[in-house]
């Protein structure tokens, strides 16, 4: 009895110790060195429970969205009520709630009237092609290393390598890790750098490098960017290329708007590819729901506001990286107890419509497990190296 209850204490001294330092990925990787009884208990070979996959397929605010889609379909542009709109607004701007979810203000004058069949159109298609298609990891490289290899080949403001994919990427994430490191050089190193949600770089730059080939955002940034001065509509500059996720329809708005003037690629992220990042993560939030709590699957939307729940922004992006990169480095994702939430701003807590320690499981499989991961094996794609830099 007692020999039998050593190996689950020293897990459970383990565990403690390692969520003490909030380092889920290195507990994971202490496993690999535990004695082989225990390893046993705790490394499960990697067959993909049903049950849970089929759980993290439903989408709990699928209604309410297909709602809002079609009331704007119908020209119907005023303030939405729904639950992208208080979400999404807390998350990034608190201050701004009320404007969240309705059309730009500007964007109701006569003068852009001319643009609403475009945003139209491209919100129509948008919806249409919504679905579950893991394969859409394949078309990432014509979707978007395509128009950015253009783009760079006529303005040679970064020579690009000839090869199907770049040959390394950098993905910097904003956590306040990085300033308690040197990685500025080496990030810039990468063929590719791509930033997120408008990170500044300046007065960072020998932490966090000057470098930026890619801007990744969610459409809460393009939103607000787009009406500010100094940041209209490009972040980083005219010349650096977007790629962007649509978190609420009436977003479109601002895409069509800043399309107009953007001198490089505006990309919107392909809605399978959005779907499929969306099970994913959910699928890692159930599982470790489960795990962690002992509950049934069926409390996890209680938990995790699944109506809004949502994958987030570094997610994707480094999703995106896996579709064109021939090797992928991960920078500023992950946290400290003594970093900063992010590098450039006085955000104190997570944001409870992500799942952070979910995505980590996450990223820890597609440095040491990539066999594990749902959905992307199953659609025959190849997952390429990543490395995570703490
Ligand atoms: C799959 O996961 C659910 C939820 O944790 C669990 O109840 C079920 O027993 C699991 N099934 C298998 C075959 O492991
Ligand atoms: C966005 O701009 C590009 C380049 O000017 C253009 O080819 C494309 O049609 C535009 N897209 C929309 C939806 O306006």
């Amino acid at each position: 009895m007692k020999k039998s209850l050593r190996p689950l204490f020293s897990l459970v001294l383990l565990i403690a110790v390692g969520t003490a330092l909030s380092c889920r990925a290195a507990v994971r990787r202490n496993l690999n060195f535990s004695p082989p009884e225990l390893r046993v208990s705790v490394i499960r070979p990697p067959i993909l429970n049903q049950t849970l996959l089929s759980f993290a397929a439903v989408e709990l605010g699928e209604a309410e969205s297909r709602e809002e889609i079609n009331r704007l379909l119908e020209g119907n542009y005023g303030y939405g009520r729904h639950r992208s709109i208080s979400s999404y607004g807390r998350e990034n701007h608190d201050t701004h709630r009320r404007a969240i979810g309705r059309i730009p203000a500007q964007l109701l004058h006569p003068r852009y009237t001319k643009l609403w069949p475009s945003f139209r159109e491209n919100l129509r298609n948008w919806a249409r092609s919504k679905r579950f298609q893991p394969d859409i990891m394949k078309e990432l490289m014509a979707m978007v290393k395509q128009p950015l290899d253009r783009h760079y080949g006529s303005t040679g403001l970064v020579s690009i390598q000839s090869g199907p994919f770049y040959s390394s990427c950098a993905v910097v994430g904003n956590s306040g890790i990085l300033l308690k490191k040197d990685y500025a050089e080496f990030i810039d190193s990468h063929e590719m750098v791509i930033r997120l949600n408008n990170a500044r770089t300046e007065g960072f730059h020998k932490k966090v490098g000057s470098k930026t080939t890619l801007a990744f955002v969610n459409s809460n940034m393009l939103h607000y960017c787009a009406r500010r001065e100094g940041c209209f509509c490009h972040p980083y500059g005219e010349q650096i290329p977007i790629v962007m996720y649509i978190c609420q329809p009436a977003h479109f708005m601002d895409y069509v708007l800043c399309n107009l003037t953007h001198k490089a690629p505006l990309i919107i992220t392909d809605v399978r590819f959005d779907v499929l990042c969306a099970r994913i993560v959910k699928y890692y939030s159930i599982k470790d729901f489960v795990e962690k709590t002992g509950k049934p699957l069926e409390d996890w939307a209680a938990a995790h506001d699944g109506s809004i729940f949502h994958y987030s922004s570094g997610m994707q992006a480094i999703m995106l990286a896996l579709g064109i990169c021939e090797k992928v480095s991960i920078f500023g994702f992950g946290k400290s107890n003594d970093a900063k939430h992010h590098y450039h701003t006085n955000q104190k807590a997570e944001l409870h419509l992500h799942d952070y320690e979910a995505e980590y499981i996450f990223y820890d499989d597609l440095v040491n497990r990539p066999e594990a991961i749902p959905f992307l094996r199953d659609a025959g794609f190849k997952i390429p190296p990543v490395t995570i830099y703490y």
